[in-house]
């Protein structure tokens, strides 16, 4: 039996895409204007990561993020902007909900 997130069969939320090249998620987009990559090893799991944390909090304090990214680790040492584009990914996608708010302020 051919595994559910391969077969796309199953919702296994863990082989699904957040983007694509021409449409990028706006966790992606943050992760690019910020620079966060460097070597880029850990960068997929980096930002599934800082998607789910969004998910579950739109708004994280650094502290927030600190814990929930805790199980990524890094070696280039990219933890200050990844912190910089997950506050940069809520925001847009904040924006993005309330567009009525940039119109109207
Ligand atoms: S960017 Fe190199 S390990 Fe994270």
């Amino acid at each position: 039996m051919p595994h559910p997130g391969i077969s796309g069969q199953g919702r296994n939320h863990h082989h699904r895409r957040l983007g694509v090249p021409d449409a990028l998620h706006l966790v992606q987009e943050a992760w690019i204007e910020t620079q966060v990559a460097q070597c880029g090893y850990c960068q997929s799991g980096q930002i599934l990561s800082a998607h789910t944390l969004l998910q579950t909090n739109p708004e994280p304090t650094d502290e927030d993020i600190d814990s929930s990214m805790v199980g990524n680790l890094c070696r280039c040492g990219t933890y200050p902007r990844i912190r910089e584009a997950i506050h940069l990914a809520a925001q847009k996608i904040k924006n993005q909900a309330t567009p009525w708010k940039e119109e109207n302020s």
